[in-house]
């Protein structure tokens, strides 16, 4: 049973750790040079134009058009992201903390049209008016911080987007989603989905199966809880409920089957130091194991733990039972989480600290024997995120991941190829992005009028940060090595964006 009261306290606590603890420092008083530090180092290294933030809060053009579109492919491609990294003299110490944008690219046969707007959370408008950073987030302190009173009231909507029974969402990980209208990008305001259950944390990566039903979870740090979500294909909430879970990470992503829900946990445990951001609440043990969750959809109390080694994912493409009732996955795996720990946060200022990358693994998981295997799916050295599949394979048998990779030196340090593997045959297809180009993640878009996986384009976009233009690129899915058949160009640079879906 979800008690309102817990919601409140524990919504509060998963952003704070310790009561109190993100309250004002002695101290802290004065602006760092983290902003001056990035500009400088901007002058000198040009792809970190993907940390600058945004330089308008909304945005608009016809794309300049280079090929064809594709005949069929007709739609809306949305990414949202942190984009907003500055306020004042302040400058996040974080990726993660940014304030979200939403873009909307809309394909039609004669051309792409682009439009963008920051999402007006309430922390976005609050800071807006104050003219500086106000609030504590996931990894940044500002000066002279005002407390959190609740998890949305820091909520910066910036991860990922959801589109569901023609609603479309804006998510962060740990508070509500944020509806957007689908149009105009106007922001219409927090949404719960019960009252019993407001202010819930909803995370970033909910699963929406192909007759609309849709699962999701959320980590509640200080209540070492996870939630779990399971709404119907019209919205509605059918059930929600908690699985303790000691120690807690903050899980990122997780993947279903046709009976479970599945997510690792890695031991990046929340224990809260009495001081800095949340992020810094959490320590890394690679001497404890990652554990393996597995909860029954039908009913979130029946679960089991099992374990694989202390490894760290973001990001999962696609589960599936086989007969035998092996449940198999796969997942982005890194030895340890330091891309969020020191990457992420060093970029912020224009360091560049290389972490150990992230590779792509299948895993079998078998309930019986309790046992659980990792092959690692891609060549030694090959690197890769942002895993996606057709939507329409999700929790079934799958054959197709695109992703994005790197197998090769590039100019910056992101990842600068897409692949498309073939889990069946082992067949690697890969597009190589020229210099001066990053991409962002692509999704596979399939052909409605095909089977799932047998055709169909991938869509994505990228920063050509010579141009000083954010391009959107696409690509035939059975023929990503040919390169794009279109590519539209806009007359801006945005900031580098997570996640999109297209409706
Ligand atoms: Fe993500």
């Amino acid at each position: 049973m979800l008690r309102r009261q817990f919601i409140h306290r524990t919504a509060l606590s998963m952003l704070t750790g310790a009561a109190g603890s993100l309250l004002p420092k002695a101290g802290l008083a004065t602006v760092d040079s983290w902003k001056s530090a990035f500009a400088e180092a901007l002058d000198n290294n040009p792809w970190l134009l993907a940390f600058r933030s945004t330089t308008s809060d909304s945005f608009a053009a016809d794309a300049d058009l280079e090929g064809r579109i594709p005949e069929g492919l007709t739609g809306t491609f949305y990414r949202n992201g942190p984009a907003r990294h500055e306020i004042g003299d302040f400058r996040y110490h974080h990726w993660f903390d940014g304030d979200g944008m939403m873009q909307a690219w809309r394909i039609q046969p004669d051309g792409v049209t682009h439009s963008a707007r920051m999402i007006t959370t309430r922390k976005y408008l609050a800071e807006t008016d104050a003219g500086r950073a106000l609030y504590p987030g996931f990894a940044s302190v500002p000066p002279d911080p005002k407390p959190v009173t609740s998890a949305d009231s820091v909520n910066v909507a910036n991860i990922s987007v959801l589109p569901h029974h023609g609603k479309l969402y804006a998510l962060w990980e740990a508070g509500s989603p944020w509806e957007v209208d689908p149009a105009d990008l106007s922001t219409r305001g927090l949404h719960a989905f019960s009252t019993e259950t407001e202010g819930l944390p909803f995370s970033a990566h909910p699963r929406v199966e192909p007759d609309g039903t849709l699962w999701n979870f959320g980590y509640v740090s200080a209540a070492k809880k996870l939630v779990f979500w399971h709404i119907s294909p019209k919205g509605q909430l059918v059930k929600a409920g908690l699985i303790d879970c000691d120690p807690i990470a903050p899980v990122h992503d997780f993947v279903v089957t046709e009976r479970y829900l599945v997510m690792l946990i890695p031991p990046l445990n929340f224990e809260p130091t009495g001081g800095g951001s949340f992020l810094d609440q959490h320590q890394w043990h690679p001497e404890q194991p990652t554990r393996v969750l597995v909860v029954d959809k039908n009913d979130f109390s029946r679960h089991r733990f099992f374990e694989l080694p202390a490894q760290w994912v973001f990001h999962y493409g696609n589960a599936w039972e086989d007969e035998a009732g092996i449940i198999r996955f796969d997942a982005a795996r890194a030895p340890d989480p330091m891309a969020m720990i020191d990457s992420f946060r060093v970029i912020m200022r224009g360091q560049v600290v290389p972490d150990g990358g992230s590779f792509h693994h299948q895993y079998r998981l078998d309930p019986t024997r309790g046992t659980v295997e990792e092959t690692p799916l891609l060549d030694q050295g090959t690197s890769s995120e942002f895993p996606t599949i057709d939507p329409r394979v999700i929790g079934r048998r799958y054959s197709r991941i695109v992703m994005l990779t790197r197998s090769s030196s590039a100019e910056h340090e992101m990842l600068n190829e897409v692949s498309s593997l073939n889990l069946d045959s082992g067949s690697l297809d890969t597009y190589r992005y020229p210099d001066g180009v990053i991409p962002e993640e692509h999704l596979y878009v399939p052909r409605r009028d095909l089977a799932p996986e047998t055709g169909g384009w991938v869509v994505g976009t990228g920063l050509n940060y010579r141009k000083e233009q954010t391009e959107l690129r696409i690509f035939d899915a059975d023929r990503l090595a040919d390169g794009p058949v279109a590519i539209a160009a806009l007359p801006y640079a945005l900031p580098m964006g997570l996640h999109a879906k297209f409706v």
